[in-house]
């Protein structure tokens, strides 16, 4: 980052209902700040409530036994669906492209409501209890949105796992959660390609005595595999059922839903969301960040799969009685201009994606934008990674046509929701900066001792000072995991992972992971993860993974690897194909390594501990800035790096 990039200031646009701007901003976030309980209480009476809590918020980091509206219940599927249907029963809660742009269907909160309630009965029938644990493996379907609002109907927890992920992948979260019920598909469809998700799920559930069904979703006309008394297909259940079924009463602090995530260590860790604090987050937000208004088409681009998905597809928006937009497909089928035709047939006032895809778009040229009307556009968004100011500036200028506010938001799976974002109409824009922390959030820069960084123009590491209502709880069934990972670095603060500054105006900007995570294309994958799946290969004796700088991906990954002894003479080709397959075999395509490079051996402290700065400097190109290497155990492996990194550039130039 240049001072000059730093320095370039977009003006807040002029935004209807936020009159206030800046100084009412200010105002409110103060009074967030100097009694966050009684702010909270005003914002949670957008919920309806079943029963009041008796108490806004209780417990703080030092205890971490943080409880938000204790005693209160409600349903999030009651107050997404139901409390809605009053008033706009007709109007469509979600519009569902398909992955063939001729194919699309609008659904009614009316609709939904039977759906889900349909749903609801069928997971009942099938023996779900409140408390079960439901896993989720589903593409974009209008099915993956009523199972897990049926869920939380009947007070089941979900998990939803990515469809891109590999049996393997999917059968460790089945059995970390001990699912009951896992429902899936006969196959997906995704920008022109089948994914045999049964095939996987079949391999996945082997043996697992919790799982008691599968269920099918008949998204194609294939026919699939059925084992008796196991496996149903949905659509067939689902005609058996009423359309109607009450909605349970929740405790605030119930649990909604499990995500997996990858952290440092090799095993993907269970994030628990709970019931009314979450809501109350993400509806919140969702109404401020992206300046939502009644009668807006909300169009958030990610997967489900994903946390952006749970918060900002479904349950922030369908809370707000809003239309929202789930799409199957990807912004390349059949062509690079797919999103903004979509925005168009739509009229989608507010988009939201990853800057991978806004880098992705930008490379194929501005002519594809240049094809659709994007007049209806307002706010643009994007999460997921630091956006680049040539991203961030391409997407103001070409999509936006510099009339929309681009919202830059940054969070994690862990705090449910957005916490450090512009608002539009509110705060000046900087490309490249979440701008300033959200209603309630208190960052905190703290230095590698643990000293808090105060005052403008600090750096170090982003930390939270005081719990929010959409935190993580605890990680499913590894309470010490949770506190060791988040509260044990920085006393009586969460620890976020991520390095970060904060500049002279007091905005701040993200640098990235500080742990042994990698953001790729927005995707979070764990180092030891990908590690240990390479190390499964007979071909290899240890391998380092780590992240570099990619055009498209923002973040590349890096593998060097070491072969066995009898496997010295082998092909290099075959052992970069053999290193990718086995990686996508054990956690799916998105974890594929982009250079797998063969070295003699690995950087290693004498305590065999393997110093990945160096190996990160080596695969940025940065020989001459690798530091301190006489601490190595072997300071002549360096050598070796880097000449088989310069082989492999010569080999492969740009
Ligand atoms: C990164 C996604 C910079 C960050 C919601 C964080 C960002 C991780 C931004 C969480 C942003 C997310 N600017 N970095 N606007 N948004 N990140 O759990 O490193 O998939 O810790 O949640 O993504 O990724 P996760």
């Amino acid at each position: 980052m240049t001072a000059h990039e730093e320095k370039t200031v977009y003006p807040a646009k002029a935004e209807p209902g936020q009159s206030g701007g800046m100084a009412e901003y200010q105002a409110e976030y103060e009074a967030s700040q100097a009694d966050p309980a009684a702010f909270w209480d005003k914002i949670a009476q957008r919920l309806d409530w079943f029963h009041p809590y008796n108490s806004v918020c209780q417990g703080d980091f030092h205890s971490v036994a943080v409880n938000w509206f204790a005693n209160g219940k409600l349903n999030v599927a009651h107050n997404c669906i139901d409390r809605h249907l009053k008033d706009r029963a007709d109007q469509t809660a979600i519009i569902w492209e398909a992955d063939d742009p001729a194919d699309n269907r609008h659904i009614s909160y009316a609709e939904l409501h039977r759906e889900v309630c349909r749903l609801a009965n069928t997971l009942t029938a099938s023996g779900v209890r409140r408390g079960d644990r439901v896993c989720i493996y589903l593409p974009m379907i209008p099915e993956l949105a009523f199972t897990m609002l049926a869920c939380a109907r009947i007070g089941a927890i979900h998990s939803i796992v990515f469809a891109g992920f590999s049996a393997d992948s999917l059968r460790d979260r089945i059995l970390d959660c001990q699912a009951k019920v896992v429902v899936t598909a006969n196959e997906g469809l995704r920008g022109g390609r089948v994914i045999a998700l049964k095939q996987i799920t079949d391999k996945a559930v082997e043996g697992i005595a919790s799982v008691e069904k599968v269920m099918v979703v008949r998204r194609t006309e294939v026919e699939v595999e059925m084992k008796p008394g196991r496996d149903v297909w949905l659509h067939e259940e689902l005609a058996k059922e009423r359309a109607y079924c009450p909605a349970t009463w929740m405790d605030a602090e119930d649990p909604l839903f499990i995500l997996y995530t990858s952290g440092s260590t090799g095993k993907p860790k269970g994030v628990l969301h709970t019931t009314g604090g979450y809501l109350t987050y993400t509806s919140f937000t969702h109404e401020r960040v992206f300046g939502y208004r009644e009668g807006d088409i909300y169009f958030c681009a990610a997967d489900i799969g994903w946390v952006t998905g749970h918060s900002y597809i479904i349950y922030g928006p369908l809370a707000n009685g809003a239309t929202t937009i789930m799409f199957e497909s990807t912004p390349l089928y059949p062509d690079p201009g797919r999103y903004w035709e979509v925005i168009e047939r739509h009229k989608v006032s507010i988009f939201y994606t990853a800057p991978t895809a806004i880098r992705a778009l930008a490379a194929e040229g501005s002519s594809w934008v240049e094809k659709s009307d994007r007049s209806s556009l307002r706010v643009l968004g994007t999460v997921g990674e630091p956006i680049n100011p040539e991203a961030w500036e391409w997407y103001y200028r070409e999509v936006g046509k510099e009339r929309c506010t681009i919202v830059d938001t940054w969070w994690q799976t862990e705090t449910g929701g957005i916490m450090i974002t512009p608002q539009p109409g509110v705060n000046d824009l900087k490309p490249g900066s979440a701008t300033l922390p959200f209603y309630g959030i208190q960052p905190v820069i703290v230095n590698e001792k643990g000293e808090v960084q105060e005052g403008n123009g600090v750096s170090g590491h982003l930390c939270i000072g005081r719990p929010w209502p959409s935190m993580a709880r605890t990680i499913w069934g590894d309470h010490e995991r949770y506190l060791q990972t988040y509260f044990s670095t920085y006393k009586g603060y969460y620890f976020t992972g991520d390095g970060c500054r904060r500049d002279d105006d007091g905005y701040y900007w993200i640098t990235g992971r500080v742990d042994d995570v990698l953001n790729v294309s927005g995707h979070r994958l764990g180092t030891a993860e990908i590690e240990a799946s390479i190390n499964g290969s007979e071909l290899i004796s240890e391998s380092a993974v780590v992240g570099y700088p990619h055009k498209i991906k923002g973040t590349g990954i890096f593998a060097y690897v070491v072969l066995n002894r009898d496997a010295e003479s082998t092909d290099p080709d075959v052992v970069e194909f053999s290193v990718r397959e086995q990686v996508s075999r054990d956690i799916g395509k998105i974890a594929r390594p982009d250079v797998v490079l063969l070295v003699k051996g690995l950087p290693k402290t004498r305590s065999g501990k393997i110093m990945r700065r160096i190996l990160r400097k080596i695969a940025e190109h940065e020989y001459k800035k690798l530091g301190n290497t006489s601490t190595l155990a072997d300071p002549s492996v360096v050598e070796g790096l880097i000449e088989a990194h310069q082989a492999f550039v010569e080999a492969n130039p740009g």
